[in-house]
């Protein structure tokens, strides 16, 4: 079953006939919604607002481990994640998707894992390839089907949040290979891989970030609001034909 987590710009998904919806609970507590069961493309899904479907929890108050718990609880096996992002690397101008392919966490204070508590069962997840490079594929191959520009690969900065950044901290992400930036990423990506979830993320460029292209003084989030609105039909459309993939993979 697929799941798709929905960030800033996209708290719904316009064709998805929802057959119901669902209110989880968890050993960590509850999910950032009610999970939206229903069909996209003859595809069964589930929908989770990220930041709840009000858009009223800011990054660092998300509950990561609820939400990939509770998705993993109905059979989730596969995540897409949509996320907004900053452009770093010069070509990620606003407006721009891009699947990433690596990930570099700079998050502190968030509930980080499920194996939090002393057990010998624990596991070292192995993260050299932190998504799923079939998943990823997929995205890519729906994005040229469905004549989206969709970029191949690229290093997401997943920092803390809420605030945004500085030209400093921008320029220290560079210099350690970072692309984009944005306050999803993590631990929502090694949380996924803890629980043998495919996960894979589609990310929407809507800002330069501190100190690249047009933002030399200030980021004005009007800006970003509004060019995340603008790119959620593009990726929707990119999600639609995964569906359309995914159910010819099943028959
Ligand atoms: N920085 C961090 N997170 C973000 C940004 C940014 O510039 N844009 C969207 N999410």
């Amino acid at each position: 079953m697929l799941a798709i987590i929905g960030g800033r710009g996209l708290t719904e998904l316009a064709n998805l006939e929802i057959t119901h919806r669902q209110v989880m609970r968890t050993p960590f507590g509850e999910p950032s919604g009610a999970f939206l069961f229903g069909i996209l493309n003859q595809q069964e899904v589930i929908f989770l607002a990220r930041h709840g479907y009000g858009y009223t929890i800011p990054p660092h108050l998300v509950n990561y481990r609820a939400n990939l718990w509770a998705l993993s609880e109905q059979g989730v096996d596969q995540v897409i994640a949509v996320s907004t992002v900053g452009g770093i690397r010069a070509d990620l101008l606003p407006g721009t998707l891009v699947v990433p392919d690596q990930i570099i966490d700079y998050t502190h204070g968030r509930e980080d894992t499920f194996f939090s508590m002393r057990d010998s069962s624990y596991k070292n997840i192995d993260f050299t390839l932190p998504y799923a490079r079939r998943l990823r594929s997929r995205i890519i191959s729906s994005a040229a089907q469905a004549q989206q520009i969709c970029l191949d690969g690229g290093v997401y900065a997943a920092t803390s949040g809420p605030r945004l950044d500085s030209i400093a901290e921008i320029n220290r992400y560079q210099r350690d290979g970072a692309d984009m930036v944005g306050m999803t990423g993590m631990p929502e990506t090694s949380l996924a891989r803890e629980l043998d979830m495919d996960y894979a993320s589609i990310a929407v460029v809507v800002n330069y970030a501190a100190g690249r292209g047009d933002n030399q003084s200030g980021i004005s989030m009007e800006v970003v609001n509004t060019t995340a609105r603008l790119a959620m039909g593009r990726v929707c459309a990119i999600l639609e034909r995964v569906c359309v993939e995914e159910a010819c993979d099943v028959s």
